[in-house]
């Protein structure tokens, strides 16, 4: 792992105590005091509820400078690996470190399509769920039964947990146009060795239940591993976290991801996506924009523009302008006429010269203009998250896989800044008032 180690010294001054902290210096010579031995050593906690300014990790995976809007997976911008990579090269990238070389990802590629099928038992789990489930429930649930079903799962060794890790991505786009079938009411379609990673997911999910010829429309297949590549990391958001501090237990990696999952469903991360279509909706109309801002601006109303501001960019998201490319040319390829786009972009256009918006440095986000793309290619709103989580597995294994390579795992374990009474003692319930 490539860190500067400079010798700063930070100083916390707490009363007549003065305590050195040494100074660690990042890849982009950015300062993080490390505060390990402050609690052992000297009885002090850091307060950070959010963790706003805590980085629970070190990682040499993705990098974000959100006052830039740069986004990189391991130095490689999003820009580049959009523009003319595929999902696949990018997860290789993300587990291994590296662009793969044509024969690696050949050998990748062959063996996620292999490992693409599910144990037929596994869609015996989603025959126990009412039809009317929300995806997310189907895909966590089966999730979890991986680890079960893959009685070969050997985490002591790399091979082993690469093995996983493939094992997972591969299986991710089956188990998610399984639930989107099952929601459906639909027969289920198997997966294909000899089409790629994302045909396979559009054939599984769309292709007709009479077993009549089904044509992918490669604008479609381009545009959607364009997405699952923007969605693929982002380094320690919420269900990332979610997925190390799950993982940093020793439970199983399938388990860990199926954690992931849960804390990724939340409207503030990636249910956004779903939240903006139904924002959408009730806007309704170019003309409804500047009243349903002013709703958002009261703080009486609770109510928020979704798929805007997020925790670490301060500037474009970088994934927004590349969705907003992507929709506008599906909407065309697909002869798609719908009003959400134009709302979308005046509600965009209208907010940037706000100065609510702009004084909180509040921008569109990757979810303002996914749900309007995904919606076009023909997916419900339910499962717009589940493509996220699809996309997130890699960058979740990829993540675990960082964690659990480096060595002995330190429980994730943070403490807390205690504001309920002192010890006090029991009265028996008959001599209370
Ligand atoms: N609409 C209106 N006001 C907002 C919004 C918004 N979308 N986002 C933040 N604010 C305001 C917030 O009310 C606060 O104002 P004040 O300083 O007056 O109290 C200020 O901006 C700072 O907000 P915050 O909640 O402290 O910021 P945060 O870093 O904790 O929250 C966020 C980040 C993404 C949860 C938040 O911006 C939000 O709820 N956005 C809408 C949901 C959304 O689009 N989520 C997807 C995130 S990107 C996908 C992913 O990676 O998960």
């Amino acid at each position: 792992m490539s860190e500067k180690n400079s010798q700063n010294i930070a100083k916390l001054i707490i009363g007549d105590r003065s305590i050195d902290l040494t100074v660690m210096i990042d890849s982009f010579d950015r300062p993080a005091v490390d505060i390990r031995n402050l609690f052992a050593k000297y009885g002090v906690m850091t307060f950070d509820p959010g963790y706003t300014s805590t980085a629970s990790c070190q990682s040499a995976i993705t990098y974000i400078d959100g006052n830039k809007g740069v986004l990189l997976y391991r130095g490689y911008p999003i820009e580049q690996l959009a523009a003319d990579g595929s999902y696949l090269e990018a997860a290789y990238l993300l587990l291994n470190g590296e662009l793969p070389n044509r024969r690696q990802f050949e050998q990748f590629q062959r063996e996620t399509l292999h490992r693409m099928p599910v144990h037929e038992q596994m869609i015996e789990i989603l025959r126990r769920y009412k039809r009317d489930t929300h995806p997310m429930v189907l895909i966590e649930s089966m999730v979890t039964a991986l680890g079960a079903f893959d009685t070969d799962c050997d985490v002591t060794t790399r091979e082993g947990r690469n093995r996983v890790a493939i094992n997972l991505i591969a299986k991710i786009p089956t188990i998610t146009a399984l639930a989107l079938r099952y929601i459906q009411g639909k027969p289920f379609i198997y997966p294909r060795e000899d089409l790629g990673y994302t045909e396979n997911f559009i054939r599984m999910c769309f292709a007709p239940s009479d077993g009549a010829p089904f044509e992918i429309n490669p604008i479609i297949a381009g545009a959607l591993d364009r997405i699952f590549i923007l969605h693929a990391d982002h380094e320690q958001n919420a269900s990332t976290s979610t997925v190390r501090l799950a993982g940093s237990t020793g439970v199983e990696p399938y388990a860990a991801i199926s954690a992931g999952i849960v804390a990724l469903w939340g409207a503030a991360h990636g249910g956004a996506n779903e939240a903006v279509l139904g924002m959408l909706e009730r806007i309704g109309s170019k003309d409804a924009i500047p009243a349903f801002l002013e709703q958002v601006k009261d703080k009486e109303s609770h109510d928020r523009l979704m798929g805007f501001g997020h925790r670490v960019y301060k500037n474009y998201d970088p994934r927004a302008l590349i969705i907003k490319k992507e929709s506008e040319k599906v909407l065309a390829n697909l002869d798609v006429q719908t009003e959400q786009l134009d709302v979308a972009k005046e509600l965009e256009r209208i907010a940037l010269q706000d100065p609510y918006f702009t004084s909180r440095q509040l921008y569109p986000n990757v979810d303002f203009y996914s749900g309007i793309t995904l919606s076009a290619m023909g997916f419900p709103v339910h499962m717009f998250t589940p493509l996220f989580a699809l996309a997130r597995t890699s960058g979740w294994i990829a993540q675990w896989k960082e964690m659990v390579d480096g060595g002995p795992l330190t429980i994730g374990r943070p403490r807390q800044h205690y504001t309920g009474p002192t010890q006090r003692d029991y009265v028996a319930l008959d001599k209370r008032d």
